[in-house]
Protein backbone atom coordinates (compact mmCIF):
# COMPACT_ATOMS: atom_id res chain seq x y z
CA UNK A 1 0.00 0.00 0.00
CA UNK A 2 2.91 2.49 -0.60
CA UNK A 3 1.65 4.01 -3.28
CA UNK A 4 1.02 8.05 -1.64
CA UNK A 5 3.49 10.55 -1.87
CA UNK A 6 4.03 11.47 1.73
CA UNK A 7 4.39 15.52 2.28
CA UNK A 8 6.52 16.76 4.95
CA UNK A 9 5.67 20.13 6.90
CA UNK A 10 7.99 21.45 9.08
CA UNK A 11 6.73 23.42 11.99
CA UNK A 12 8.47 24.98 14.89
CA UNK A 13 5.97 24.35 17.72
CA UNK A 14 6.94 27.46 19.57
CA UNK A 15 6.50 30.11 16.72
CA UNK A 16 3.91 29.07 14.27
CA UNK A 17 1.39 30.65 12.09
CA UNK A 18 -1.78 28.30 11.71
CA UNK A 19 -1.83 28.60 7.94
CA UNK A 20 1.06 26.41 8.00
CA UNK A 21 -1.16 23.95 9.22
CA UNK A 22 -3.23 24.05 5.88
CA UNK A 23 -1.88 21.14 4.29
CA UNK A 24 -2.87 18.75 7.05
CA UNK A 25 -6.23 20.30 7.84
CA UNK A 26 -7.44 19.88 4.43
CA UNK A 27 -5.99 15.84 4.33
CA UNK A 28 -7.52 15.62 7.40
CA UNK A 29 -11.03 17.17 6.16
CA UNK A 30 -10.73 14.98 3.40
CA UNK A 31 -10.49 11.77 5.69
CA UNK A 32 -6.97 11.37 4.91
CA UNK A 33 -3.91 10.55 7.39
CA UNK A 34 -1.51 13.35 8.96
CA UNK A 35 1.08 12.35 11.51
CA UNK A 36 1.72 14.81 13.69
CA UNK A 37 3.60 15.49 17.34
CA UNK A 38 2.06 15.71 20.92
CA UNK A 39 4.25 15.86 24.16
CA UNK A 40 4.39 12.16 24.54
CA UNK A 41 5.11 10.55 21.01
CA UNK A 42 4.20 11.51 17.55
CA UNK A 43 0.05 10.31 16.43
CA UNK A 44 -1.06 8.54 13.52
CA UNK A 45 -4.44 11.14 12.71
CA UNK A 46 -7.98 11.30 11.44
CA UNK A 47 -11.00 12.19 12.11
CA UNK A 48 -12.67 10.36 14.71
CA UNK A 49 -15.98 11.05 13.54
CA UNK A 50 -15.31 9.24 10.18
CA UNK A 51 -15.78 5.74 9.47
CA UNK A 52 -13.23 5.52 6.47
CA UNK A 53 -10.64 7.79 7.96
CA UNK A 54 -10.86 5.41 10.93
CA UNK A 55 -10.54 2.21 8.23
CA UNK A 56 -7.21 4.01 7.19
CA UNK A 57 -5.85 4.49 9.85
CA UNK A 58 -5.90 0.56 11.13
CA UNK A 59 -4.60 0.01 7.48
CA UNK A 60 -1.79 1.94 7.34
CA UNK A 61 -0.43 1.14 10.95
CA UNK A 62 -2.04 -2.68 9.82
CA UNK A 63 -3.35 -2.66 13.63
CA UNK A 64 -5.31 -5.68 14.11
CA UNK A 65 -9.03 -4.28 14.54
CA UNK A 66 -9.95 -5.35 17.97
CA UNK A 67 -7.57 -2.43 19.49
CA UNK A 68 -9.26 0.99 20.07
CA UNK A 69 -7.85 4.01 19.43
CA UNK A 70 -7.30 7.15 21.69
CA UNK A 71 -10.04 9.83 20.66
CA UNK A 72 -7.23 13.94 21.05
CA UNK A 73 -9.94 16.20 21.95
CA UNK A 74 -10.02 20.02 22.31
CA UNK A 75 -11.71 20.64 25.75
CA UNK A 76 -13.35 18.39 28.10
CA UNK A 77 -17.15 19.41 27.25
CA UNK A 78 -16.13 17.74 23.61
CA UNK A 79 -14.78 14.29 25.45
CA UNK A 80 -18.33 14.42 27.82
CA UNK A 81 -20.47 15.22 24.57
CA UNK A 82 -18.96 12.09 23.24
CA UNK A 83 -18.97 9.91 26.21
CA UNK A 84 -21.92 7.62 27.59
CA UNK A 85 -20.95 8.71 31.45
CA UNK A 86 -18.50 11.13 32.80
CA UNK A 87 -17.76 10.00 36.43
CA UNK A 88 -16.45 12.73 38.77
CA UNK A 89 -13.20 10.66 39.10
CA UNK A 90 -12.89 11.16 35.07
CA UNK A 91 -13.90 14.68 35.76
CA UNK A 92 -11.42 14.95 38.47
CA UNK A 93 -8.43 13.86 36.70
CA UNK A 94 -9.36 15.58 33.56
CA UNK A 95 -9.07 18.81 35.36
CA UNK A 96 -6.01 17.79 36.85
CA UNK A 97 -3.92 16.44 34.25
CA UNK A 98 -5.73 18.12 30.93
CA UNK A 99 -4.07 19.30 28.42
CA UNK A 100 -1.36 16.72 29.25
CA UNK A 101 -0.24 12.92 28.81
CA UNK A 102 -2.67 11.29 30.44
CA UNK A 103 -5.55 9.31 28.45
CA UNK A 104 -9.07 8.43 30.62
CA UNK A 105 -11.16 5.92 29.17
CA UNK A 106 -15.37 5.92 30.62
CA UNK A 107 -17.90 4.42 28.58
CA UNK A 108 -19.27 5.79 25.40
CA UNK A 109 -21.86 7.18 23.40
CA UNK A 110 -23.51 5.93 20.47
CA UNK A 111 -21.64 9.14 18.76
CA UNK A 112 -18.61 6.96 18.71
CA UNK A 113 -17.97 5.16 15.59
CA UNK A 114 -18.09 1.15 16.56
CA UNK A 115 -14.99 0.68 14.94
CA UNK A 116 -12.79 3.50 16.94
CA UNK A 117 -13.62 1.61 20.19
CA UNK A 118 -12.62 -1.88 18.98
CA UNK A 119 -16.54 -2.88 19.64
CA UNK A 120 -16.08 -1.64 23.30
CA UNK A 121 -18.51 0.05 25.26
CA UNK A 122 -15.92 2.14 26.24
CA UNK A 123 -13.90 5.01 24.59
CA UNK A 124 -10.89 7.04 25.14
CA UNK A 125 -10.06 10.47 25.24
CA UNK A 126 -7.35 12.72 26.26
CA UNK A 127 -6.76 16.48 25.27
CA UNK A 128 -2.58 16.69 24.66
CA UNK A 129 -0.43 19.23 25.30
CA UNK A 130 1.26 20.22 22.55
CA UNK A 131 0.49 23.21 20.42
CA UNK A 132 0.97 21.87 16.76
CA UNK A 133 -2.11 18.82 18.04
CA UNK A 134 -4.33 21.27 19.58
CA UNK A 135 -4.19 23.79 16.49
CA UNK A 136 -4.85 20.62 14.37
CA UNK A 137 -7.83 19.57 16.79
CA UNK A 138 -9.18 22.96 16.42
CA UNK A 139 -8.89 23.55 12.89
CA UNK A 140 -10.24 20.45 12.10
CA UNK A 141 -13.41 21.38 14.68
CA UNK A 142 -13.77 17.57 15.42
CA UNK A 143 -11.90 14.94 17.49
CA UNK A 144 -8.68 13.38 16.30
CA UNK A 145 -8.45 10.15 16.69
CA UNK A 146 -4.58 8.95 17.04
CA UNK A 147 -2.45 5.75 17.40
CA UNK A 148 0.97 6.57 17.36
CA UNK A 149 2.83 6.43 14.18
CA UNK A 150 4.29 3.43 13.66
CA UNK A 151 3.25 0.28 12.16
CA UNK A 152 1.95 -2.62 14.64
CA UNK A 153 4.44 -3.98 17.18
CA UNK A 154 7.46 -1.46 16.26
CA UNK A 155 9.06 0.90 18.35
CA UNK A 156 6.62 4.10 18.77
CA UNK A 157 8.13 7.45 17.27
CA UNK A 158 9.60 10.48 18.87
CA UNK A 159 10.68 12.21 15.66
CA UNK A 160 9.47 12.90 12.14
CA UNK A 161 11.91 10.06 11.15
CA UNK A 162 10.70 7.64 12.76
CA UNK A 163 7.60 8.13 11.27
CA UNK A 164 8.75 7.99 8.11
CA UNK A 165 10.82 4.75 8.68
CA UNK A 166 7.61 2.37 9.04
CA UNK A 167 4.63 4.80 7.81
CA UNK A 168 6.67 6.59 4.46
CA UNK A 169 3.97 6.17 1.43
CA UNK A 170 0.81 5.08 3.98
CA UNK A 171 0.47 8.50 5.43
CA UNK A 172 -0.56 11.69 3.31
CA UNK A 173 1.00 14.33 5.49
CA UNK A 174 3.58 14.32 8.11
CA UNK A 175 4.01 17.58 10.41
CA UNK A 176 7.26 17.46 11.36
CA UNK A 177 7.90 19.86 15.01
CA UNK A 178 10.74 18.37 16.39
CA UNK A 179 11.07 15.61 18.85
CA UNK A 180 9.03 15.46 21.77
CA UNK A 181 9.46 16.46 25.19
CA UNK A 182 8.04 13.30 27.08
CA UNK A 183 9.22 10.31 24.94
CA UNK A 184 6.76 7.35 26.43
CA UNK A 185 3.13 7.41 25.38
CA UNK A 186 0.52 8.51 28.26
CA UNK A 187 -0.61 6.88 31.27
CA UNK A 188 -4.36 5.26 30.42
CA UNK A 189 -6.26 5.04 32.87
CA UNK A 190 -10.07 3.48 33.40
CA UNK A 191 -12.38 5.45 34.85
CA UNK A 192 -15.31 2.94 34.27
CA UNK A 193 -14.63 1.40 37.44
CA UNK A 194 -14.13 3.11 40.87
CA UNK A 195 -11.23 3.13 42.02
CA UNK A 196 -10.36 3.90 38.78
CA UNK A 197 -7.63 1.51 37.56
CA UNK A 198 -4.27 2.36 35.41
CA UNK A 199 -4.14 0.14 32.27
CA UNK A 200 -1.01 1.36 30.91
CA UNK A 201 1.66 2.73 32.99
CA UNK A 202 2.95 6.06 31.37
CA UNK A 203 4.39 9.46 31.92
CA UNK A 204 2.18 10.52 34.61
CA UNK A 205 2.74 7.95 37.80
CA UNK A 206 0.95 6.39 40.14
CA UNK A 207 1.98 9.13 43.29
CA UNK A 208 1.03 12.33 41.49
CA UNK A 209 -2.32 10.46 39.58
CA UNK A 210 -2.86 9.05 43.49
CA UNK A 211 -3.12 12.51 45.00
CA UNK A 212 -5.81 13.60 42.86
CA UNK A 213 -8.19 10.21 43.28
CA UNK A 214 -7.50 7.33 44.93
CA UNK A 215 -6.08 4.64 42.23
CA UNK A 216 -6.62 1.02 42.08
CA UNK A 217 -3.62 -1.12 43.58
CA UNK A 218 -0.77 -2.01 41.26
CA UNK A 219 -1.49 -5.56 40.00
CA UNK A 220 0.78 -8.19 40.64
CA UNK A 221 2.20 -8.27 37.30
CA UNK A 222 1.33 -6.72 34.03
CA UNK A 223 -1.29 -8.24 31.91
CA UNK A 224 -0.49 -9.39 29.06
CA UNK A 225 -3.45 -10.16 26.17
CA UNK A 226 -4.23 -12.28 23.46
CA UNK A 227 -4.34 -10.23 20.90
CA UNK A 228 -7.14 -12.40 19.12
CA UNK A 229 -9.53 -12.10 21.76
CA UNK A 230 -11.76 -8.77 22.97
CA UNK A 231 -9.86 -7.36 25.65
CA UNK A 232 -10.78 -5.94 28.75
CA UNK A 233 -7.72 -3.77 28.66
CA UNK A 234 -6.21 -3.50 25.33
CA UNK A 235 -2.63 -2.60 24.19
CA UNK A 236 -1.24 -4.57 26.75
CA UNK A 237 -0.24 -7.03 23.88
CA UNK A 238 3.71 -7.76 24.93
CA UNK A 239 5.72 -7.71 21.94
CA UNK A 240 3.82 -3.40 21.36
CA UNK A 241 7.13 -2.31 21.29
CA UNK A 242 9.63 -4.39 20.63
CA UNK A 243 12.45 -3.42 17.93
CA UNK A 244 13.68 -5.55 15.00
CA UNK A 245 16.39 -7.02 17.04
CA UNK A 246 15.68 -9.17 20.29
CA UNK A 247 16.42 -6.73 23.53
CA UNK A 248 17.01 -8.17 27.36
CA UNK A 249 17.48 -6.04 30.31
CA UNK A 250 19.81 -7.39 32.91
CA UNK A 251 21.45 -6.18 36.59
CA UNK A 252 24.49 -4.14 36.90
CA UNK A 253 26.93 -6.91 36.92
CA UNK A 254 25.81 -9.21 34.27
CA UNK A 255 25.75 -5.94 32.03
CA UNK A 256 29.59 -5.04 32.88
CA UNK A 257 30.29 -8.16 32.24
CA UNK A 258 29.01 -8.36 28.65
CA UNK A 259 30.01 -5.35 27.76
CA UNK A 260 33.81 -6.34 28.87
CA UNK A 261 32.92 -9.96 26.75
CA UNK A 262 31.49 -7.44 23.93
CA UNK A 263 31.62 -9.47 20.00
CA UNK A 264 30.49 -7.07 18.22
CA UNK A 265 27.19 -8.50 17.88
CA UNK A 266 25.76 -6.59 20.47
CA UNK A 267 24.12 -3.09 21.50
CA UNK A 268 23.84 -2.11 25.00
CA UNK A 269 21.96 1.04 26.85
CA UNK A 270 23.66 1.99 30.24
CA UNK A 271 22.73 4.36 32.76
CA UNK A 272 24.66 7.44 33.84
CA UNK A 273 23.87 9.98 30.92
CA UNK A 274 24.66 13.57 31.59
CA UNK A 275 24.19 16.04 29.78
CA UNK A 276 27.21 16.24 27.80
CA UNK A 277 26.58 12.39 26.87
CA UNK A 278 26.91 12.13 22.72
CA UNK A 279 27.73 9.59 21.02
CA UNK A 280 28.75 8.76 17.52
CA UNK A 281 26.70 7.39 14.84
CA UNK A 282 26.67 3.46 14.41
CA UNK A 283 28.22 3.66 18.48
CA UNK A 284 26.86 0.48 19.79
CA UNK A 285 27.06 1.45 23.84
CA UNK A 286 24.63 4.23 24.85
CA UNK A 287 24.07 5.72 27.76
CA UNK A 288 20.53 6.99 29.23
CA UNK A 289 20.07 9.85 32.23
CA UNK A 290 19.61 8.33 35.45
CA UNK A 291 16.73 10.71 35.92
CA UNK A 292 13.61 8.70 34.67
CA UNK A 293 11.87 11.58 33.00
CA UNK A 294 14.97 12.44 31.26
CA UNK A 295 15.52 8.47 30.46
CA UNK A 296 12.11 8.11 28.68
CA UNK A 297 12.66 11.39 26.48
CA UNK A 298 15.54 9.33 24.76
CA UNK A 299 14.68 5.70 25.35
CA UNK A 300 12.57 5.13 21.82
CA UNK A 301 15.09 7.26 20.34
CA UNK A 302 18.41 5.05 21.32
CA UNK A 303 15.85 1.73 20.29
CA UNK A 304 15.60 3.32 17.14
CA UNK A 305 19.17 3.72 16.37
CA UNK A 306 19.98 0.80 17.79
CA UNK A 307 17.98 -1.27 15.45
CA UNK A 308 19.19 0.12 12.67
CA UNK A 309 22.48 -1.30 13.15
CA UNK A 310 23.51 -5.39 12.19
CA UNK A 311 23.74 -6.38 15.85
CA UNK A 312 21.85 -9.72 17.35
CA UNK A 313 20.38 -7.89 20.47
CA UNK A 314 20.06 -5.00 22.66
CA UNK A 315 21.47 -5.21 25.94
CA UNK A 316 19.65 -3.23 28.84
CA UNK A 317 21.20 -1.91 32.27
CA UNK A 318 17.78 -2.42 33.98
CA UNK A 319 17.06 0.66 35.49
CA UNK A 320 16.03 1.43 39.35
CA UNK A 321 12.82 0.12 40.78
CA UNK A 322 10.22 2.91 42.23
CA UNK A 323 7.04 4.67 40.27
CA UNK A 324 8.44 7.13 38.36
CA UNK A 325 10.57 4.10 36.51
CA UNK A 326 7.21 2.02 36.30
CA UNK A 327 6.15 2.91 32.99
CA UNK A 328 9.50 2.75 31.96
CA UNK A 329 9.87 -0.78 33.21
CA UNK A 330 6.78 -2.02 31.48
CA UNK A 331 8.51 -0.24 27.64
CA UNK A 332 11.38 -2.75 28.57
CA UNK A 333 9.82 -5.42 29.73
CA UNK A 334 7.55 -5.47 26.28
CA UNK A 335 10.51 -4.61 24.45
CA UNK A 336 12.24 -7.46 25.63
CA UNK A 337 8.76 -9.45 25.17
CA UNK A 338 10.51 -13.28 26.73
CA UNK A 339 11.03 -14.95 29.92
CA UNK A 340 13.52 -12.31 30.66
CA UNK A 341 10.92 -10.26 31.43
CA UNK A 342 10.09 -11.90 34.66
CA UNK A 343 10.23 -9.56 37.97
CA UNK A 344 8.94 -6.48 36.31
O1 LIG B 1 0.60 9.15 24.30
C1 LIG B 1 -0.26 8.52 23.69
O2 LIG B 1 -1.21 7.97 24.28
C2 LIG B 1 -0.14 8.42 22.18
C3 LIG B 1 -0.31 9.82 21.58
C4 LIG B 1 -0.29 9.81 20.08
O3 LIG B 1 -1.48 10.39 22.07
N1 LIG B 1 -1.10 7.51 21.64
C5 LIG B 1 -1.01 6.19 21.77
O4 LIG B 1 -2.00 5.52 21.08
O5 LIG B 1 -0.14 5.64 22.43
P1 LIG B 1 -1.95 3.94 20.84
O6 LIG B 1 -3.14 3.63 20.01
O7 LIG B 1 -0.62 3.57 20.30
O8 LIG B 1 -2.19 3.38 22.27
C6 LIG B 1 -3.46 3.62 22.86
C7 LIG B 1 -3.78 2.54 23.83
C8 LIG B 1 -3.89 1.21 23.15
O9 LIG B 1 -3.16 0.32 23.93
C9 LIG B 1 -5.36 0.91 23.19
O10 LIG B 1 -5.58 -0.47 23.31
C10 LIG B 1 -5.80 1.64 24.43
O11 LIG B 1 -5.05 2.82 24.41
N2 LIG B 1 -7.22 1.98 24.38
C11 LIG B 1 -7.86 2.78 23.51
N3 LIG B 1 -9.18 2.79 23.77
C12 LIG B 1 -9.41 2.00 24.84
C13 LIG B 1 -10.56 1.59 25.57
N4 LIG B 1 -11.77 2.01 25.24
N5 LIG B 1 -10.38 0.77 26.60
C14 LIG B 1 -9.15 0.34 26.95
N6 LIG B 1 -8.02 0.68 26.29
C15 LIG B 1 -8.15 1.48 25.24
MG1 LIG C 1 1.03 2.48 19.96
Amino acid sequence: MNDRVTEVIEVNPGDFDVRQLDPARRALCADRLVAFPTETVYGLGARALSEEAVRRIFEAKQRPATNPLILHVASIEQARSLAGSWPDEADALARAFWPGPLTLVVKRSDKVPDQVCAGLDTVAFRIPDHPIARALIEATGEPLAAPSANRHTTVSPTTADHVLATLEGRVDVVVDGGPTAVGIESTLISAVESPPVILRPGAIDRRTLGAVVHIAGRPARPEVVDEEKARPSPGLSKRHYSPGVCLRTVDPTTFRRLVAGDDQRRAFIGLGADSHTRSAPGERMLRLPDDPRRYARRLYAALHRLDALDIDEIVVQRPPKGDLWEAIHDRLMRAAASDEAEGY
